[in-house]
Parts: structure tokens; sequence; C-alpha cells
């Protein structure tokens, strides 16, 4: 059933290419990318405007691919019959319009969805809806160490979060920490060393870990040298 022209722009894969090919007067399927990010947890409402000026059937497929067994729901205005496909995980809401709304998103809904669409006219819009879930870091905490290294008394810090894909940040006395000759970060910034460690050194450290998302401080920690 297929043209040439579809097999030429399948096989060159690229969006512009399926838009300039299927813009002939006699068809008007049109293909477009739209972009969503939410944070873990939220719900997001996926709304995607149509060129349509009466929507006859829709469909929400899972991932980049119109075929009946990625569908999530299907959508016939002539029934008014909503059917939900196998990739219906019972998270999404359809609507008349076309649009889906996902409740308490996860990392695992990160990905593409496809939204066809067909009007009156005949229309046949194909929007590809990419979904980033951003995480929402959790609260570190400090773990301390009071050791020797090298024979000179020492101070170890560890920021311990159970988040992936993160920057860790240290404070001292809520300002950033200067590190010096006896004040040390390792690679990543997980450890801060103090080395060997001063009454001067006496304050409140707290570590700080964040995505392009979010951040979050853990809780102070006051750190007191009697003497040294
Ligand atoms: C669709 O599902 C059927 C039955 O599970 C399977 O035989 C067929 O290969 C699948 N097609 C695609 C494109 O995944
Ligand atoms: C939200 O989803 C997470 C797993 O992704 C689950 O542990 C949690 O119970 C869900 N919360 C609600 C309110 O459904
Ligand atoms: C404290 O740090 C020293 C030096 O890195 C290490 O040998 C020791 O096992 C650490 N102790 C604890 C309780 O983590
Ligand atoms: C480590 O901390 C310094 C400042 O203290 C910061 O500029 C740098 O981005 C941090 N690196 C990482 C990997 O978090
Ligand atoms: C780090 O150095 C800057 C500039 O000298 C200073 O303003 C800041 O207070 C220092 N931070 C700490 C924690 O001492």
């Amino acid at each position: 059933m297929e043209s040439p022209c579809v097999l030429l722009c399948k096989g060159l894969l690229l969006t512009a290419s399926l838009l300039i090919c299927w813009s002939s007067p006699t068809t008007a399927l049109s293909a477009k990318d739209m972009w969503f990010s939410a944070a873990e947890g939220a719900k997001v409402l996926l709304y995607i405007p149509t060129e349509a000026k009466d929507i006859l059937s829709f469909s929400w497929y899972k991932g980049k691919d119109e075929h009946k067994n990625f569908t999530i729901a299907h959508y016939e205005k002539s029934t008014d019959l909503l059917t939900f496909g196998n990739k219906f995980s019972g998270k999404e809401e359809i609507y008349k319009d076309g649009s889906m709304m996902l409740q308490n998103i996860s990392q695992e809904d990160t990905g593409i969805y496809t939204l066809e669409i067909f009007g009156t006219d005949n229309l046949h819009e194909i929007t590809y809806v990419h979904l980033q879930v951003y995480k929402i870091v959790s609260k570190p905490y400090i773990l301390l160490n009071h050791t020797r290294l090298n024979g000179r008394s020492a101070t170890i810090f560890t920021c311990v979060s159970p988040d992936t894909g993160i920057s860790m940040t240290w404070l001292f006395n809520y300002k950033p920490i200067n590190v010096t000759k006896r004040i040390t970060l390792s690679p990543g910034n997980q450890t801060l060393i103090v080395s060997p460690v001063w009454r001067v050194d006496s304050g409140i450290y707290l570590c700080e870990v964040s995505n392009s998302f979010s951040s979050k401080k853990s809780r102070p920690l006051a750190l007191v040298m009697a003497y040294g």
C-alpha cells in the first residue's frame, strides 16, 4: 500500500523530509515533533494542537511507531468509543480533543509517544511527543570520620546520596567552601578532607546535591575542635 515516496522518506528517517514528501496536494499528512518535560511524581498533560477542523479519530502509541501493537488508546468520533490498547498502563487519561494526561510520572515514562490524528478534509497528522521526566534529588546526609592521614589529624566528610547523575558541593558556615592545601575535595566532590585539622575548622558543614532540575542540602553538621 505504501507509495515509493513513503518508502523513500522512511529510508531518510527525517521529519523534515517527511513534511516535504507528504505535502503533495492530494494527501495532507504532516509530521511534527513536540517536547514536554516534568518532574517525577507530577502529572503532565500532553496537549497537541491540531490543524483538524474536526477530529474523526485519533490514536496514541507508546514509542515512535504507528503500529496497532503499541496502541495506548484509540478514539473513534462516529461511535464516541474509546478503546485501550496493550500499551495502556492505567496512568493515562485520554480526552476527546486528542490530549493525554499522564499521572504520577516516573523515569520509565521518559521517551517518545506518537499521536496520530485523522480529521475532516482528508487530514492525517502525526506528532512525535518527546517526554523527559526529571528526577527530584533526595536529601543527602553527611558521614563523618575522624582519623589520621600521613601521621596528621584528619576529618573526612562524606556526602551520601542515593541519586546518580548529580553534582555535589560543600558549604562551610553556609558559604561555598574554599579548597586550600589543607582542605581538599575528592574527584566528584563526594568527600571533603581536612588535614591537618585546625581550630579554625570548627563550624557548620553542609553538602548540597543537585541535578539540572532540583537541589537539596544535607542537615547542618557542627564540627567542634576543642584544641588543635
Ligand atoms: C504485533 O504482535 C503480534 C502478536 O503478538 C506479533 O506477531 C507481531 O510480530 C507484532 N508486530 C510488531 C510490528 O511488533
Ligand atoms: C507513584 O508511582 C510510584 C512508582 O513509580 C509509586 O511507588 C507510588 O506509589 C505512586 N504514587 C501514587 C500516588 O500513585
Ligand atoms: C576512616 O577513614 C580511614 C582513612 O580513609 C579509613 O581507613 C577508615 O576505615 C575510615 N573509618 C570509617 C569508620 O569509615
Ligand atoms: C565540585 O565543587 C566545586 C566547587 O566547590 C564545583 O565548582 C564543581 O562543579 C564541583 N564538581 C562536581 C562534579 O560536582
Ligand atoms: C571563600 O573565599 C571567598 C573569597 O575570598 C570568601 O568571600 C568566602 O567567605 C570564603 N568562604 C569561606 C567558607 O570561607
